[in-house]
């Protein structure tokens, strides 16, 4: 039986509260994580207007959320095709993929993948050490799938926040999600790909279009579902894109049509928005790891964090003698050795919980079980309403921009949490209908959006290219008669 199911859910608040009661000062370990209603629209409400920040001319510098443009104007419109490598970088794996667009099937084919594990040091080395790891697992993959000779056109999903300047010049603002390589921040990461590239002096590769994770997740669910105009990321890293209309995007040129916004809503709180939610568990985290002060949602919601919270929690309780007869193993007092996905194992049932903390070397009793249980639902659920509230502030601005009493839309999801967690995905889509009442909203699980996507949005760049060439060779075509007349 799940843990958060109703029925088990009074039990163990029962046993907490019986078992407990002398114990439990509820103000000191769970209840700040409980948000109300009231609280999530005042959150929805904060978003609001750090959107309006980050779109503005001269707010933009000092933005939280830094609403970047990411020039993808347009969603698949179903005649793309041809072949295309798409690299991954920036969720639980780095990989390499050959992906085929069809158009006369209106399918996007994974022909081939490979894994590369980045190992941990590499993560915080210098970014020369990661490009030419890059590289060098490209030219293999290309080596090894007779594709050295073809010169492909690329998609990068690079899923960190970048300032894109063109479909293939973009300059990463700064690392995430542990990352945090040396000599890379500032500079333009399609030129760093190219010169390791270069490095190997093996291979060529062909045009480059920079995508973000959730660019990526929008345009593979966009091939299926043309309303599809939100992407979103739960985990890693948390963040969402959508498409904004380019009037209100200040720092672009133009008045007619939308582009895509990557939002970064990652670093929504940087600017202490949020220390009223905040709690000494999520200032604790912050603190630790190596990005303190910046991404302050991601660190309340995304999987990178989430089982360092929960860890947090329990380790109180433990020193507060309420849980593990007061003795907290090695495991529970090592940072990050209570993974996220525990989280997501234990709220699947209490059979999996007695499992996780015997392996985690924890002497527990049945109320121990319970006690884990709900601080694991109390935290994950938190992650998904604050996710819902976001969520809430994306679509009612969609809504607003076009002056409609109802919208209807698509939003294409993914990420471990959100796709792992077996109550994550129900909890997010009910708060989100409860703060967005006039918007009738499809979950789409995006299928590979890094991969298959970025292909996607290399396509699509591609066909846009190839049609302003061919008006250019019209101009030409027009004007040389008049040219040769003067
Ligand atoms: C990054 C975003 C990314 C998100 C999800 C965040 O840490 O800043 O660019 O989309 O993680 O992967």
């Amino acid at each position: 039986e799940s843990c958060s199911s109703s029925s088990v859910h009074v039990r163990l608040q029962q046993s907490v509260r019986n078992v407990l009661k002398p114990f439990v000062r509820d103000k000191h370990y769970l209840q700040p994580f409980q948000l109300s209603p009231e609280t999530l629209q005042e959150v929805s409400a904060r978003l609001r207007k750090d959107l309006l920040r980050g779109l503005g001319k001269h707010s933009h510098h000092k933005a939280p959320v830094k609403m970047l443009p990411t020039f993808v104007r347009a969603t698949p419109d179903g005649t793309e095709k041809g072949d295309f490598l798409a690299l991954d970088l920036g969720g639980t794996n780095f990989r390499v993929l050959h992906v085929r667009v069809e158009e006369e099937a209106q399918k996007v084919l994974k022909m081939d993948s490979q894994i590369c594990a980045i190992p941990q040091e590499m993560m915080l080395g210098t970014g020369e050490q990661l490009f030419d790891h890059i590289a060098t697992c490209l030219g293999d993959f290309l080596e090894s799938h007779n594709l050295k000779c073809q010169t492909l056109p690329l998609g990068f999903t690079f899923s960190f926040p970048c300032e894109q300047l063109e479909i293939d010049k973009s300059i990463l603002i700064r690392w995430t999600k542990g990352f945090n390589c040396s000599g890379v921040e500032g500079k333009d990461v399609v030129q760093l790909l190219k010169e390791a590239i270069q490095r190997t002096g093996d291979y060529h590769i062909g045009s480059v279009a920079m995508v973000n994770d959730t660019v990526g997740t929008m345009m593979s669910c966009g091939y299926k579902d043309q309303s599809c105009e939100i992407g979103m990321i739960i985990g890693t890293g948390t963040n969402a894109c959508y498409m904004e209309e380019i009037k209100n995007v200040k720092r672009i040129e133009g008045e007619d049509g939308r582009m895509c916004i990557n939002t970064e809503w990652g670093g929504f709180g940087d600017d202490g928005s949020l220390d009223d939610i905040l709690t000494e568990f999520d200032v604790e985290v912050d603190k630790t790891s190596i990005n303190p002060g910046v991404h302050i949602f991601e660190k309340m919601i995304s999987g990178m964090y989430l089982g360092e919270i929960v860890r947090l929690v329990l380790v109180k309780m433990t020193k507060d003698k309420l849980l593990f007869k007061g003795q907290i193993s090695e495991a529970l007092g090592t940072s990050g050795r209570f993974e996220t996905k525990f989280i997501s194992e234990i709220e699947d049932g209490l059979e999996n919980a007695k499992k996780i903390l015997t392996e985690l070397g924890l002497d527990w009793g049945l109320v121990d079980a319970s006690v884990v249980c709900l601080v694991c639902d109390t935290i994950s659920s938190r992650s998904a309403y604050l996710c819902a509230a976001a969520l809430a502030t994306l679509v009612n601005r969609i809504r607003n921009n076009r002056k409609l009493d109802h919208l209807k839309t698509t939003v294409g999801v993914d990420g471990t949490v959100y796709r792992k967690h077996p109550t994550f995905s129900s909890k997010l889509q009910k708060a989100v209908r409860l703060l967005a009442p006039q918007c009738d909203i499809t979950f789409l699980v995006s299928e590979d959006g890094s991969g298959k996507g970025a292909a996607m949005v290399t396509a699509v760049a591609q066909r846009l290219a190839h049609q302003s060439r061919l008006l250019e060779e019209k101009t030409v075509y027009i004007l040389t008669p008049y040219l040769q007349k003067h």
